[in-house]
């Protein structure tokens, strides 16, 4: 809920009350969290982090994460690179806006071994060495040169974990270039994006020999806005930001890195 809605004087003894202990920059963190509700403040991205968060410890266990050298790309407020750091990792978060990295740096000032800069991602990123698992979550169909970035993913880790809204084809070879408002703080930062249909997202894995597990399913889904679980039509719409995939891409021995993508089951 946004705190604008509720009657003003009540609003203002909320304010004052919860946030009169704090010291200063914690107070200006959660004034800011409690009035904006725009683009990556919106309350959608609790309910979809938290299930992305849970597949990602269903895939590698709550232990794993101590001591590994973790990437999230297109971090936003770095809430999950934080997530993966307070387990332990070593978690470097980049994202392209300088006001969403100053923000993530502020409210994330006290977890250990996080690290967050500015980064364009249409560019090279590789000056921050390799890591044991890449973060990529809605990233990738904000990026033009899709082909160009996913190489510099998949040349600076063995293991990619990677979700994206996608185009209804299963052609290889398609993709849609679609214009998205670069004001907009979630969005493109440079005005303009993509839909690769998964075929396409996963050819370029296995052309840099990673093998592909699907996780097409209901778990990961957000209301009616953010699907996973969707047949294919093959009329090349994305839904808006409807139409998604999630994928573990890994390196895998020769013969299994060219095999057909395992689809994988939800957890029950
Ligand atoms: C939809 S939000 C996803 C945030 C977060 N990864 C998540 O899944 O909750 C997309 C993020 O990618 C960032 N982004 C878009 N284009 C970028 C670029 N070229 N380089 C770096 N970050 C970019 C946006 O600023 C925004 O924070």
């Amino acid at each position: 809920m946004n705190l604008f809605r509720v009657p003003r004087v009540f609003e203002r003894f909320q304010l004052l009350v919860f946030t009169g202990h704090m010291s200063p920059v914690d107070r200006h963190v959660t004034l800011s969290l409690a009035t904006r509700d725009d683009a990556i403040f919106a309350v959608s991205y609790a309910d979809w982090r938290t299930k992305r968060i849970n597949k990602l410890l269903e895939l590698y266990g709550v232990d794993w994460f101590a001591g590994k050298r973790v990437l999230e790309l297109g971090s936003g407020l770095s809430d999950i690179g934080a997530f993966f750091a307070d387990l332990g990792a070593e978690v470097v978060c980049l994202e392209g806006r300088q006001e969403t990295v100053t923000f993530a740096r502020l409210k994330h000032r006290d977890v250990p071994r996080l690290t967050i800069a500015q980064c364009d991602l249409e560019g090279d990123f590789s000056q921050y060495g390799r890591f044991d698992l890449i973060i990529h979550f809605g990233l990738l169909y904000h990026i033009r040169e899709v082909d160009a970035h996913m190489a510099r993913c998949f040349d600076l880790a063995d293991e990619v974990v990677l979700e994206s809204v996608v185009c209804d084809s299963t052609d290889p070879e398609r993709i849609l270039y679609v214009p998205e408002p670069a004001q907009v703080a979630e969005q493109s930062l440079h005005g303009v994006g993509s839909r690769p249909s998964p075929f396409y997202v996963e050819r370029l894995a296995a052309e840099r020999g990673f093998a592909a597990d699907r996780h097409f399913t209901a778990d990961l889904n957000h209301k009616n806005m953010y699907i996973y679980d969707w047949p294919h039509r093959n009329d090349e719409s994305h839904g808006d930001w409807r139409k998604r995939r999630f994928w573990r891409f890994h390196r895998g021995a020769a013969e299994s890195s060219m095999s057909e993508p395992r689809a994988i089951e939800a957890a029950a």
